[in-house]
């Protein structure tokens, strides 16, 4: 059987082979997986995105989403280091919006600020050069109030920097690298998008799904050769932390992250993302038997500090919600979803018998990762408390620094091509993937907590995962002056205006 006729009988229709008992047909249907899509890919430099409501198939059936040219998720956009990006935004949607990019360094105008938006019928013209190192990154809606709600619905695309740097590695390409966006949505029976967020449990933690989507498809699969792959990851999940991992045990490759290769492969066994956060990684399935089926899966982690089941209580979890949450995870008890609780499985390779010619081995090392200056005694400092409360006027509250987001607020200020040291500190029970625009940042070290950095956090950064009780420095400069925004990437937290401008002046 060749790899499209599997694919098709995976991804075959709903109905189960005849002849079996009730409990065969059930189990049928939950080891039916969908056969994983790839989304177009189309030149940055110069195109129409036209972002528009549309019916789109997600895997088991249709459904009402924002889509943009059609696709969910949007079309992804590739373009090299150096060359100009020319993107018309067409908005067809009956609200708002705006599209950003997602770790690029791009002047004021072009980076998508709430205050940009537009309406109804109208257009929006971006064109800004490719500063930016080779690497994945994310462009999403980001209008104001309703960033977490359209990228629910459906829109946001990958775009993929390329450079001379990184083409000389000769990574995994063509058929061997899958872009990968890892969403979860919560579905109650019918598969729908509406995009649902009143209750008091989501306004603290977020929007935490109960099912798993890779590139838009529910309980992805995918064939694979008996070689390297290149998966290049995205958590685009509105509020889920990810704790990646091979269901066989097998250890990943981490070549890099937000902001491209890191300074040396390394083999690693689980790695924890928060929402907007990106590893590219190199998993071998050369030692893999064919037909075997291992699954890309977010695997229970323990948030230390954080909030337990009685909301409120720091330390003790209350007691886990069933350890393994089963295929799909999410069992909603008590008190509601927790971040770490589940199991999902978000995409399943299944190996062939197919073994093609080795590629280049990966080199022992990348080029060192630039530096965002040094920090000496004397350089400027600024920090940044991140804190979550029950108790907000309005209930719960995000805040940083105690200020909740105005629209043209300048809240913190920085000199063009400055560095200063920047310190995230979480002062909450509850995680926070903090997000800078304008361009990368360097971590330089964590505390509290984990109390180091992490293998795909000593690259460069936009976005670092702060837990209850950490630290993190980051040093940060950046090329453009403008209004350019620090936030919470969990999108509810967001919305719920935990975010700030900072201006480069
Ligand atoms: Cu991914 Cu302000 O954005
Ligand atoms: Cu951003
Ligand atoms: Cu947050």
């Amino acid at each position: 059987m060749d790899r499209r006729t599997f694919l098709g009988v995976v991804g075959a229709g709903a109905l189960a082979p005849a002849g079996l008992t009730a409990f065969e047909r059930a189990m049928y249907q939950e080891a039916r997986r969908h056969g994983l899509r790839l989304p177009q890919t189309v030149s940055a430099e110069g195109v129409t995105l036209t972002a528009r409501p549309a019916r789109v198939n997600l895997g088991p059936g249709a459904v009402d989403a924002y889509a943009i040219n059609g696709s969910v998720p949007s079309p992804t956009l590739r373009i090299r280091q150096g060359e100009t990006a020319r993107i018309d935004l067409v908005n067809e949607l009956p609200e708002p919006t705006i599209l950003h990019w997602h770790g690029l360094a791009v002047p004021q105008e072009a980076d998508g600020h709430p205050r940009l938006a537009i309406g109804p019928g109208e257009t929006y013209s971006y064109e800004f050069p490719a500063l930016n190192r080779a690497g994945t990154y994310w462009y999403h809606p980001h209008p104001h109030h309703r960033t977490a709600a359209q990228t629910y619905m459906g829109m946001g695309g990958l775009l993929i920097l390329e450079d001379d740097e990184e083409d000389a590695y000769g990574l995994p390409s063509g058929e061997y690298e899958l872009p990968l966006i890892l969403q979860d949505k919560r579905i109650d029976g019918e598969l729908d998008l509406t995009y649902d967020f009143t209750m008091r449990h989501d306004m603290m933690h977020g929007l935490l799904g109960n099912a798993a989507f890779a590139n838009g498809t529910r309980d992805a699969t995918t064939a694979v050769d008996r070689t390297r792959y290149r998966l290049r990851i995205l958590n685009g999940s509105n509020a889920r932390i990810l704790n990646l991992g091979l269901s066989n045990g097998a250890a990943m490759t981490l070549i890099g992250g937000d902001g491209g290769l890191i300074a040396a492969p390394v083999g690693v066994e689980r790695i924890l993302l928060g929402p907007a956060e990106r590893a590219d990684v190199v998993v071998d399935f050369s030692g893999a038997r064919p037909g075997e089926r291992i699954m890309l899966r977010s695997f229970t982690f323990d948030v230390p500090g954080g909030m337990g089941m009685g909301m409120g209580m720091r330390g003790g979890r209350g007691g886990r919600g069933g350890g393994r949450g089963g295929r799909g995870g999410g069992m909603m008890m008590g008190g509601g979803e927790l971040q770490g609780q589940s199991e999902m499985d978000f995409l399943e390779f299944v190996v062939q018998d197919t073994r093609p010619e080795p590629g280049r081995p990966l080199p022992q090392r990348f080029a060192p990762v630039p530096e965002r200056g040094e920090p000496s005694g004397d350089i400027p400092r600024q920090s940044f408390r991140f804190t979550s409360s029950m108790m907000g006027p309005d209930g719960p509250m995000h805040a940083i620094n105690g200020l909740q987001f105005e629209m043209l607020r300048v809240d913190a200020r920085i000199r063009r091509m400055q560095s200063e040291v920047w310190t995230f500190v979480n002062d909450s029970e509850l995680p926070h993937p903090v997000h800078a625009h304008a361009g990368q940042l360097r971590p330089l070290s964590r505390t509290g907590g984990r109390g180091r950095l992490m293998p795909w956090e000593t690259g460069l950064k936009d976005t670092v995962l702060v837990m209850p009780g950490e630290s993190v420095d980051v040093m940060a400069r950046f090329f453009y002056e403008g209004l350019y925004l620090l936030h919470c990437h969990n999108l509810e937290h967001e919305d719920m205006d935990m975010m700030i401008n900072f201006e480069v002046v």
